[in-house]
C-alpha cells in the first residue's frame, strides 16, 4: 500500500537538492509501501533559493520563513538542510510541533544543544534521524561485520583521516563554514564529524581525546573578490589521539586544505587477526589483510562491493560495477521511510548525534587546552 509522506525542507542549497533527489528516488527502489515523498512546502532564507527549489523540485509552496513549515498541517518529516546553527532552532520548533525530523550531520552546533534535542525527541517519540550517511555506505557495513563478528580478532588501532582541498584557495571568501557561531567548528564538524560517525558505527565509543588545530588561512576576503579580509574563526585542520571503550587506540584528522585531496574518507583499523583499509575516493573497493591466510598468501587483497553487502543490492546486481555517494543519501532515506512506515530501526538517531557531537566538544576542549580531556 502507498504511503505518502509529505516534506518540509528547510534550506535549498547542496545539501537540500540531495535530499530531495533521495526522497524522490527511495520509493523508486524499495517501492511505495515504504514511503512516496510529496513535496508539500521549501524554505528557505534566500528567496531566489527557495524559488529555485520549488520550481525545479516541484514544491507544491515556498518560503523564507522555516516556521511556515513547522506550522503547516500538510506536513509529516521536517527535512532540515541549513548551515549548522540553524538545525537545533528548526529542530526543536518541529519536535515541539510533534514532527518527525531528519536533521543534517552535525546534529547542532554543541554538546549542550544536541542533548536537549535528544532528550526532547526522545519524549516526543517521533523520528529523529541525523544524515550521517556514510554509516549507509555499503563499505562501512561490511567492515563493521568484519570488526564486530570477530574475523579481524582484538581490534587494538584505528587511524583515520577526511581530507579535501575545496578551501585551499586562500582568495575564497568566507562562508557560513568559517564562522563559528554559524558552524560550531572548522573541519572537525564539518569533515570530521563524517569520520566520528564511521567510528562510531564501527569501533564504538570514544572515551579519551588528545587534539591539536591550525587555522593555515586566518583570514579571507569578506566576499568574493574583495580587498576586505576577515577573520576565519575555527580550524582548517584538527588531528587528535583517542581511546575507545573496547581498548583500542586511534588517530583522526580531518583537513579542509589539504592539496591534492579531494574527499580522502580514509580510515585503516587493524586487529590481532587481520586488518582493512578503505578509502572513499575508491568508494567500491575495501582492502583486507587476514592473517590466518597461508604465509605464502599473506597480503591486503580488494574486495569489489557486491549485492552480498548491505544495501548495495538495491542499487546493483552484480558486483563491482559503481555506486555512488547519492547512493548513500538514498540508502539513508529508505532506512527513514522504513522507520517511518513499518516502525523499524535506525542507528543515527539524535542519541547518535549526540555522541558526535560530545566527542567534537571534547576534542575542542583538548585542543584549546593542550590536553587530554574525556568524553563526557
Ligand atoms: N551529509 C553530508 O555529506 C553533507 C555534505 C555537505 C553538507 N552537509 C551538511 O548540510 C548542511 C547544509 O550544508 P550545505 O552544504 O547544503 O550548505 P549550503 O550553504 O549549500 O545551503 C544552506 C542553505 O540554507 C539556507 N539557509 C540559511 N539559513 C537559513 C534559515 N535560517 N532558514 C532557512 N534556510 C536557511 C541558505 O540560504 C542555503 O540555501 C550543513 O549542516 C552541513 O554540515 C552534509
Amino acid at each position: 500500500m502507498t504511503q505518502k509522506i509529505r516534506i518540509g525542507l528547510v534550506g535549498a542549497g547542496w545539501m537540500g537538492k540531495a535530499h530531495a533527489s533521495a526522497l524522490a528516488n527511495a520509493q523508486l527502489l524499495f517501492g511505495p509501501e515504504y514511503g512516496v515523498a510529496e513535496f508539500a512546502i521549501v524554505a528557505d532564507a534566500n528567496e531566489a533559493s527557495a524559488k529555485n527549489a520549488m520550481e525545479k523540485i516541484g514544491f507544491e509552496r515556498m518560503s523564507t520563513d522555516f516556521m511556515d513549515v513547522i506550522n503547516a498541517d500538510d506536513v509529516d518529516l521536517v527535512d532540515i538542510a541549513t548551515p549548522n546553527s540553524f538545525h537545533y532552532t528548526v529542530a526543536k520548533a518541529a519536535l515541539e510541533a510533534g514532527k518527525n525530523v531528519y536533521c543534517e550531520k552535525p546534529l547542532s552546533i554543541s554538546a549542550e544543544e544536541s542533548k536537549e534535542l535528544a532528550e526532547l525527541a526522545a519524549k516526543k517519540g517521533v523520528i529523529n534521524y541525523v544524515g550521517y550517511n556514510n554509516t549507509m555506505n555499503p563499505a562501512n557495513a561490511y567492515v563493521r561485520e568484519l570488526v564486530q563478528s570477530g574475523a579481524l580478532g582484538r581490534i587494538v588501532r584505528f587511524q583515520g583521516t577526511y581530507d579535501q582541498d575545496q578551501l585551499l584557495d586562500e582568495s575564497l571568501p568566507i562562508t557560513w563554514r568559517h564562522i563559528n557561531k554559524l558552524a560550531g567548528s572548522g573541519a572537525l564538524g564539518d569533515l570530521g564529524a563524517h569520520l566520528l560517525s564511521i567510528s562510531q558505527f564501527i569501533m564504538g565509543d570514544i572515551t579519551r581525546v588528545n587534539a591539536m588545530t591550525e587555522t593555515v588561512f586566518p583570514k579571507r576576503p569578506k566576499s568574493a573578490g574583495s580587498d576586505e579580509l576577515v577573520d576565519v574563526e575555527n580550524e582548517d585542520i584538527v588531528t587528535f589521539m583517542c581511546k575507545y571503550a573496547n581498548g583500542a587506540i586511534g588517530t583522526i584528522a580531518a583537513d579542509r586544505v589539504a592539496t591534492g585531496r579531494k574527499n580522502y574518507l580514509m580510515y585503516e583499523i587493524q586487529g590481532t587477526k587481520g586488518s582493512v583499509r578503505y578509502d572513499l575516493e575508491r568508494m567500491g573497493e575495501v582492502q583486507v589483510y587476514f592473517h590466518d591466510d597461508d604465509v605464502r598468501d599473506r597480503g591486503f587483497r580488494t574486495v569489489l562491493l557486491n549485492p552480498e553487502h548491505k544495501g548495495y543490492s538495491a542499487f546493483q546486481p552484480a558486483g563491482g560495477i559503481s555506486i555512488a555517494y547519492n547512493d548513500m543519501k538514498i540508502l539513508e532515506v529508505h532506512e527513514l521511510f522504513a522507520a517511518l512506515t513499518h516502525n523499524e530501526p535506525y542507528a543515527c538517531n539524535f542519541e547518535f548525534g549526540y555522541k558526535i557531537d560530545r566527542t567534537i566538544a571534547a576534542v575542542l576542549e583538548s585542543a584549546k587546552n593542550e590536553a587530554w580531556v574525556d568524553v563526557q
